[in-house]
């Protein structure tokens, strides 16, 4: 099983602040079940703490520190992309490095509307396969708009922290809808620590699982 959206890489933006920390979030995800994991750090976004051209070095460096730790543990390095309509984004330098797929994880403003379905179509058209990270968050978005983008390929991720209620009530309650109307394509945990914002995968999806077989009851 895959984690596919963390801040488990240490030291480039406002996830892992440690080589020890980093260990400790990918033992909490091995207990889980989860091996494999693609770390997506911060790009484009003010949180990011170092050039991401230097990504691929820290990664490498980190992947021979986590082979040693455990060997069990499959590393993927991925981007998450803030999108920045005042920049010329070359999204080509972002894809998940290590898949036939070209893809894209994307995120957007919280606070200001922006044009999230356009964004995903164009960049799907471009030939990427796009993923949308957290759309519990963007309120200015419905279902009916998360169900026109799974339709047409766009792939759907929601935080393990918002199935579990950590992120608040009304996350929660997008994210469950969007499960239960079939929307969703992947549970990450968006992690950034080993303590308030810690890998939750396991429970999330325990919890869910628990909601689908009641409902059949
Ligand atoms: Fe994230």
């Amino acid at each position: 099983m895959f984690d596919i959206h963390n801040h488990i890489l240490p030291n480039v933006d406002d996830g892992s602040k440690s080589i020890e920390e980093s260990l400790l979030m990918i033992d909490m995800l091995y207990q889980q079940g989860i091996k494999k994991i693609v770390l997506t750090p911060h790009v484009q976004n003010s949180v990011q703490k170092v050039s991401s051209k230097l990504f691929p070095e820290k990664f490498n460096a980190f992947k021979d520190i986590v082979k040693s730790h455990n060997p069990d543990i499959e590393l993927y390095l991925g981007y998450e992309v803030r999108y920045d309509p005042s920049k010329n984004t070359d999204y080509e330098k972002f894809v998940f490095q290590g898949f036939s797929q070209k893809y894209l994880l994307i995120e957007f403003s919280t606070k200001i509307e922006e044009p999230i379905v356009d964004i995903m179509y164009n960049l799907k058209a471009k030939g990427f396969q796009p993923i949308l990270a957290h759309p519990e968050r963007y309120i200015y978005i419905n279902e009916k708009d998360i169900a026109r983008m799974k339709q047409d390929g766009i792939l759907i991720q929601v935080n393990a922290n918002a199935v579990l209620g950590i992120d608040g009530r009304i996350y929660k309650k997008r994210a469950l809808k969007f499960l239960k109307l079939q929307l969703v394509d992947f549970i990450a945990t968006d992690a950034h620590n080993s303590t308030d914002r810690k890998p939750n995968l396991g429970l999330a999806l325990k919890k869910v699982s628990k909601i689908f077989s009641n409902k059949e009851l």
